[in-house]
């Protein structure tokens, strides 16, 4: 395995569709890989999610959730990998939250994202499989898929005055749970 280096934002690969992988090349051992290196290197950037274009490969497949998560741990996001994504369904009903993405370094913006989605996918063993999904899983796969159609989170923010650099979104965004009053 290997960690990879990620594309940063302005390098055309990430603005560009991603192409569809044929279902019989799925276990084809470049792809599984690439799927082993991008599960690495995800865990190394300690991030939740990572589209092939981040890693200058234009094919539709992600890698997202935490591979050290406490599988008795509801909110945690089961590590999952899914080649040709397509949406089934996307709630109307969105909701906004903090997003940062390994290809804009240093930075983080409030991005509204559907609720629960739907999907079909292939797994890594190139089995169709669908997937539901709520809140913060929800999130991530749309953050990721988005990466697919070349659209960064950037794109889908609505108010620009809600992006931050890291240092000052931990300063003056970040919730304070220890400011709140004392009951
Ligand atoms: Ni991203």
């Amino acid at each position: 395995m290997a960690i990879l280096k990620v594309s940063r934002m302005g390098h055309p690969v990430l603005r560009q569709p991603a192409r569809e992988i044929p279902a019989d090349r799925v276990d084809h051992p470049a792809l599984q890989r690439l799927i082993d290196d991008m599960v690495e290197t995800m865990a190394d950037e300690q991030g939740i999610g990572l589209a092939a274009p981040q890693v200058f490969q234009s094919l539709r497949l992600v890698v997202l959730g935490d591979p050290q998560s406490d599988p008795e741990d509801p909110d945690a996001i089961p590590l999952t990998v899914l080649v040709n994504p397509r949406w089934l369904a996307r709630s109307d009903e969105q909701a906004e939250a903090w997003e940062g993405c390994l290809s804009i370094p240093g930075l983080r913006g409030m991005v509204p994202r559907s609720v629960s989605v739907t999907l079909e996918a292939l797994d890594r063993q190139g089995q169709r499989v669908e997937l539901k999904a709520h809140d913060l899983f929800a999130r991530v796969l749309q953050h990721e898929i988005d990466h697919l159609d070349g659209v960064l989170y950037l794109d889908r923010m609505t108010d620009m005055r809600r992006l931050a650099f890291n240092e000052e979104f931990e300063r003056y965004w970040r919730p304070r749970e220890d400011q709140s009053p004392p009951e």
